[in-house]
């Protein structure tokens, strides 16, 4: 989600929701509220996925171990934004479903989906890192791109977030995950909160981000010890990317609920 801010188009209507929404508490309405805005002002934008996400689906590399016979299996793309990385799940012949923040934000993913030249239909629900709206060991595989990481407050336990994610696949299920590393853009000038979590400063050019609390990871041990109570088998990929002077440094990792 690295597109630059754009003004916010208009807002459209999305009352008579009869969606339940997922318990959120006082600390994280603002963060919340600052991403269905961004959400609301990229309702015109094209939906392409993530480079790393189409490696890690359809590439062959020497180190990563994920299966990839996608037609009729259950995928979630939990937080799945506007939909972008959806559009390949959808042409890899997956049964569609996703999270995103609130109902408005599943609506407008949900219509731009339906938007999209190949009509694609998708069950989008309502749900955040720590209530997933799945019942247990629905899914086959799947998608957490730069999400799991966003703490309900400063209590958060990012633990939590993971054996919520690995409740809903199935044993053997697949997880593909990323997570920015130390040296990335979004971290630059957090505030330290303890126990590697971080309050954001997002500056003048994310503000949206301001006074986010996210767990920030230090390396592959890291993640490893905080997924590996309910995953195993760990393939990692490390992005490095000087973005015109923007720095995208990510650690990507896929594994299987153990
Ligand atoms: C960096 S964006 C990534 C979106 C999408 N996965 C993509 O790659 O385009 C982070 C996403 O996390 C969602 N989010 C924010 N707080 C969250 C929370 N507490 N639980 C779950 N998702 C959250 C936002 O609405 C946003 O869509």
């Amino acid at each position: 989600m690295f597109r630059p801010a754009r003004a916010p188009l208009g807002f459209p209507a999305f009352g008579g929701s009869e969606a339940t929404e997922p318990m959120r508490s006082v600390g994280e309405t603002d963060s919340l509220n600052a991403w269905q805005a961004y959400y609301q002002g990229l309702n015109d934008a094209y939906l392409f996925p993530n480079e790393y996400v189409v490696r890690t689906f359809l590439g062959r590399y020497p180190g990563l171990n994920m299966p990839q016979d996608y037609a009729g299996k259950r995928v979630c793309d939990v937080s799945c934004g506007d939909g972008r990385n959806t559009v390949l799940l959808h042409k890899l012949g997956f049964s569609l479903h996703g999270t995103e923040i609130n109902e408005a934000v599943c609506e407008i993913t949900r219509r731009k989906l339906l938007d999209h030249p190949q009509r694609i239909s998708a069950d989008i629900r309502p749900g955040l890192n720590w209530d997933l709206p799945f019942e247990d060991g629905f899914f086959d595989y799947m998608l957490s791109w730069n999400a799991i990481y966003y703490m309900r407050d400063a209590d958060g336990d990012i633990r939590g977030h993971v054996r919520e994610h690995a409740r809903v696949l199935r044993p053997g299920g697949h997880l593909v995950c990323s997570v920015p590393a130390p040296g990335c853009f979004s971290l630059a000038g957090a505030d330290e909160l303890g126990d590697d979590l971080i309050r954001l400063r997002g500056g003048p050019k994310w503000g949206m981000l301001d006074g986010t609390i996210y767990r920030r990871f230090r390396d592959f041990g890291d993640i490893e010890q905080v997924f590996g109570g309910a995953f195993t088998d760990f393939s990692r990929c490390t992005i490095r990317d000087d973005c015109y002077g923007l720095p995208l440094e990510y650690f990507v990792f896929v594994c299987r609920k153990a």
